[in-house]
């Protein structure tokens, strides 16, 4: 098995706001090797970005820690980090709003560059060209700015950019949802090109299963803060375990028709809200097998099969 790249334990983060304490992760647990694809789904609002923003150090978290190749990033000072810093990137859903508007795509690329001091004004014009051409764009665009770009173009500068530091590990947060179909499958194999070329590790967000499913080794299932479910592929898409990840997976449609596969098992209601204390499963209310410990306890991680996890209680090992 490859090298532990990332090693996450007991990740938290709550924000404080007009009507309480809103829990928006409550301890994740996570690694992820080198070369490897873990996705990370789930209902919008369960907490994914803010897990991921987390990883990659935009957001500090309330507790837990983050190791990088075995050194803890969590507490360590502005300076100890700025060697770590590139090593993690990250690319967003909307590439426009994470674009500069104002800079031209030759200074967005060479930004990260600059401020990392990487090489002399000609290598870093070099290094833009070749990134840019990597990515599928025509290195002659780089004078031009975001808003001449299409939405896939646009998404094609934002991995190059994130890509410009020679990263380890990417966490994509929802990367083609915002983008039409036809273009997505140009974005994902991309992504796919790319990791095979660089030995890249991804953290692929998405709320919906169905993107993840070719290309996720690992996959994990998150509820309202919590990882409620983490299984390699083989396990996860044959025997899921959580009545939750079942029906996710059961309101997928179906490949060309646009149908669902089983129309019962259609997840009703909605998430809970994250405000304040809770008590028992998350799922409880929605869920069709709840049973009377469902209310009291809630279930923590348990293993179902080798290298996958489930939180119910249902859950037998
Ligand atoms: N900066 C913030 N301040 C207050 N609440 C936030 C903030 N960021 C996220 N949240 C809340 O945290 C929860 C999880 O959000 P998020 O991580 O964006 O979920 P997801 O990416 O799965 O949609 C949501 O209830 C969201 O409203
Ligand atoms: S612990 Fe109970 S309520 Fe929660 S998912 Fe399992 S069966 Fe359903
Ligand atoms: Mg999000």
């Amino acid at each position: 098995m490859n090298e532990v790249l990332l090693n996450v334990t007991g990740l938290r983060k709550s924000f404080r706001i007009n009507s309480g304490v809103l829990t928006a992760v409550a301890g994740a647990d996570l690694i992820i090797r080198r070369g490897e694809t873990v996705a990370l789904a789930g209902e919008s609002g369960c907490g994914k970005s803010t897990l991921g923003r987390m990883i990659a150090g935009l957001t500090p978290p309330d507790a837990g820690s983050v190791k990088l190749l075995g050194t803890e990033l969590i507490g360590l000072s502005h300076r100890a980090l700025r060697p770590w810093r590139p090593k993690v990137q990250m690319i967003f859903q909307d590439p426009f709003s994470s674009l500069n508007p104002r800079s031209t795509v030759a200074r967005i690329l060479e930004e990260p560059l600059i401020v990392h001091r990487r090489g002399d004004a000609r290598e870093r014009r070099a290094e833009v060209a070749r990134m840019m051409e990597r990515v599928g764009l025509r290195p002659e665009a780089a004078s031009r700015y975001p808003h001449e770009f299409s939405g896939g173009q646009r998404q094609r500068i934002g991995i190059a950019r994130a890509l410009m530091l020679r990263p380890e590990l990417i966490i994509c947060d929802e990367p083609v949802s915002a983008l039409d179909v036809s273009v997505r499958a140009q974005i994902l194999n991309l992504l796919a090109d790319l990791q095979q070329e660089m030995g890249l590790s991804y953290l692929f967000i998405s709320h919906d299963l169905s993107v993840v499913q070719h290309l996720a080794d690992r996959v994990a299932v998150m509820y309202l803060g919590k990882i409620v479910e983490l299984g390699g592929k083989d396990s996860f898409w044959a025997t899921p375990g959580h009545p939750y990840t079942q029906a996710l997976m059961a309101a997928r449609p179906l490949p060309g028709t646009g149908q669902r596969l089983r129309d019962k098992e259609i997840l009703e209601g909605e998430m809970p809200s994250p405000i304040g204390k809770r008590e028992g499963c998350d799922f409880r209310a929605r869920c069709r097998c709840a049973f009377a410990p469902c209310a009291s306890t809630g279930p923590e991680l348990r293993s179902r099969a080798p290298g996958h996890v489930v939180a119910c209680h249902l859950t037998q090992g």
